[in-house]
């Protein structure tokens, strides 16, 4: 146990400045708790263009194999309404026949599902070591800045939602941040503000390499 002298007695060290980083509220990736917009009850229905869509993917793997297309059946819960409640999780595994389980597990694994609604815009900034080395610490702070948001929160007008995100295996332009599906690379801080300004005048700004 470290022990630290305080008003001339010895006791026991409780906290230790090892690190800076913030707090990443990593608990959202794996737990899910009921909120009154996300229970077993909160209305989801695929739509039916949506459901065409599973049956058409569902015929490309042999008999049986219908739970190969459940990374493909969440990603088109969450075009459809923007995220994935546990009503819709309970959904795709009644269609695709298998264990909630198995879709808990896919959605809790893989960062790209949504499990609470994360804004209009889902801005992630890339925090691994590559992004990190250069300087995604000071791109997430400028992230959080140019859309008044938090990381983990919400902005204000709910456009933005940022969080932190591992690789999204575009190192070779590290640092990078990702809007939607949209990939901005080798950012400094002034593309990040650049970026969220054009994305609130309603524009789309190049993307890739800046
Ligand atoms: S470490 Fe950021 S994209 Fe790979």
């Amino acid at each position: 146990m470290l022990l630290r002298r305080c008003a001339g007695k010895v006791v026991p060290f409780l906290f230790r400045n090892i690190s800076t980083t913030i707090r990443l509220s990593a608990e959202d990736l794996f737990v899910h708790r009921d909120s009154s917009d996300n229970n077993a009850q909160t209305p989801f229905e695929f739509t039916e263009p949506n459901m065409a869509r599973i049956a058409a993917l569902v015929q490309n793997y042999p008999a049986g194999a219908q739970r190969s297309v459940l990374g493909a059946a969440l990603d088109i819960v969450q075009r459809q309404i923007g995220w994935v409640p546990i009503s819709a999780m309970h959904k795709v595994a009644e269609i695709l026949s298998i264990p909630r389980v198995r879709v808990y597990e896919w959605a809790t694994f893989y960062t790209m599902v949504k499990r609470r609604f994360r804004g209009k815009y889902h801005v992630k900034v890339c925090i691994t070591t590559p992004c990190m080395i250069r300087g995604s610490d000071i791109i997430l702070r400028a992230a959080e800045e140019a859309t008044c948001c938090s990381v983990g929160g919400l902005s204000p007008d709910k456009m933005f939602g940022v969080d932190t995100v591992e690789c999204q295996g575009a190192c070779v332009n590290a640092p990078m941040f990702v809007v939607d599906d949209d990939y901005y690379e080798d950012v400094n801080v002034c593309d990040v503000y650049n970026i969220i300004k054009a994305i609130k005048a309603g524009q789309i700004p190049p993307i890739g390499p800046q």
